[in-house]
């Protein structure tokens, strides 16, 4: 793990209760597939509900390098002109900052059956691999070669239409089959397709381009393959971040208060609000969002990550950090990246009880955490110290914010909003 730098910090010590409203930005792992699926199509595109974080901006670096035009027209607000003039090579220096570059693997291969790509960077929870990703499109009769710079693809002539059977519902992979099969010459079948909120979001951005999609929402995905030529572009509205959204809560379930999350949906996060409440918190759906209270010492629970609709491996550094100083011993289950626990022994710093064994957390409640200094080691671990840091006694300085800032849109002027004692050095 990297040691604090002379980059920005974030400053936070005891808060609460918390009051006030929360405005709830669009989502991260949202707009960076929607951002690519404008390779599809020529034309003028709106994105809106864009939120204001540097993946979007190493997004933007990526489809620029690949030919496209983007524009912020106003802070929420992209313009992105495809006027066909295409390269389907990701350069590797801007494809390893971000994992969600490895969406531009469908579109290109759809579109120009022409593709070259270097493997995906992203959070460092231990081997991501994309094999899924490939032997999917491979069945749809593209080829593939594995080179020391990435991967280097074609297809010759349209992609056909193919019934693909996943082992696990990756995501990713999910994503990438729907923006090949769409342009694709026949009927894509996905079957245990990813459900996110976010692949539903990505197809109704597809169904408003021309594309022909069933089954939005199940695990299993029809695509009916349009030509090319017929796809146009579009205005298109991003989703809710539901990660954002839990965050709020998890400080207020921390710090104590009454907020109102604006825009939260709470159909997209049903099994975690269920947790939540589990735990002695108060959440209440109102007109746009949610009324969330906790006025009172939370109750440990067990948890288990699991694909949506299940409880997303991106809650659980926050559910960590809440179990940290609940009353009880909690035992976190995480089922989708064995590396991604490397944050606990920062949040041992904060005098968290807290001990790993094999994927399981064993987080025994202590009624106070105490400031110190740590290092964010991925963007949802980073706002689970900060979260954890507004809670616990004395200060709490967080290093290494670059990685916040990948995912989160202003955080800290947000909680600091709600009364959070939060300050941004630098
Ligand atoms: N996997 C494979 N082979 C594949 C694809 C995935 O073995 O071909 C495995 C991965 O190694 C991993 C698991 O399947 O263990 C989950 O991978 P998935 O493809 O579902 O996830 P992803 O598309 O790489 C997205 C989000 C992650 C989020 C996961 C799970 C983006 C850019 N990233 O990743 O978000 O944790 O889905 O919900 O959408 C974050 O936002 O902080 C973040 C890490």
């Amino acid at each position: 793990m990297s040691s604090p730098t002379s980059e920005s910090v974030i400053v936070c010590s005891q808060s609460g209760p918390l009051s006030g409203k929360v405005t709830v930005p669009g989502a991260k792992n949202s707009v960076l597939k929607l951002m690519a699926a404008t390779l599809l199509a020529d034309g003028v595109y709106e994105l809106r509900n864009v939120p204001d974080i540097t993946d979007v901006d190493y997004m933007t670096d990526l489809l620029v390098a690949l030919g496209l035009d983007i524009e912020r027209i106003d802070r929420y607000c992209l313009r992105i002109v495809n006027s066909g003039r295409i390269s389907p090579v990701a350069p590797f220096a801007l494809a390893d900052r971000i994992r969600a570059s490895v969406n531009v693997l469908g579109p290109l291969i759809g579109r120009f059956g022409d593709v070259q790509l270097a493997l995906p960077g992203g959070d460092d929870f231990g081997g991501r691999p994309i094999d899924m990703h490939l032997s999917g499109l491979e069945a749809m009769g593209a080829q593939f070669d594995i080179t020391e710079d990435g991967v280097v693809g074609r297809a010759t002539g349209r992609l056909k239409g193919a019934d693909i059977t996943f082992a696990f519902p990756s995501v990713g992979a999910t994503e990438n089959i729907l923006m090949a099969a769409v342009v694709a010459d026949g009927v894509t079948t996905i079957s245990n397709a990813a459900r996110e909120p976010e692949i539903g979001d990505l197809c109704a951005m597809l169904r408003s381009m021309g594309a022909h999609i069933d089954g939005v929402g199940t695990s299993t995905l029809v695509i009916r393959g349009v030509s090319p030529a017929s796809m146009q572009s579009c205005v298109h509205e991003v989703v809710s971040d539901r990660v954002q959204a839990a965050t709020y809560i998890a400080a207020v379930a921390m710090c104590g208060g009454d907020i109102d999350v604006l825009r939260a949906v709470p159909g997209h996060m049903e099994m975690l609000l269920t947790r939540y409440a589990d735990m002695g918190m108060s959440i209440l759906p109102i007109d746009d969002g949610l009324r969330v209270s906790c006025h009172q010492r939370l109750s440990s629970v067990d948890v288990a990550t699991l694909p949506y609709p299940g409880i997303a491996t991106d809650y659980k550094p926050l559910l960590v950090a809440m179990l940290a100083t609940a009353d009880g011993t909690g035992i976190v289950t995480e089922n989708l990246y064995p590396g991604r626990f490397r944050y606990i022994e920062e949040l041992q710093k904060l005098g968290a009880d807290i001990s790993v064994d094999g994927h399981h957390a064993v987080v025994r409640g202590r009624e106070h955490l105490v400031g110190a200094t740590v290092v964010a080691p991925d963007i949802r671990a980073g706002a689970a110290l900060v979260v954890a840091g507004l809670a616990a006694q004395g200060m709490t300085e967080i290093h290494d914010v670059h990685h916040i800032d990948r995912g989160y849109d202003n955080l800290v002027g947000r909680l600091a909003s709600l009364g959070g004692s939060i300050n941004r050095i630098g």
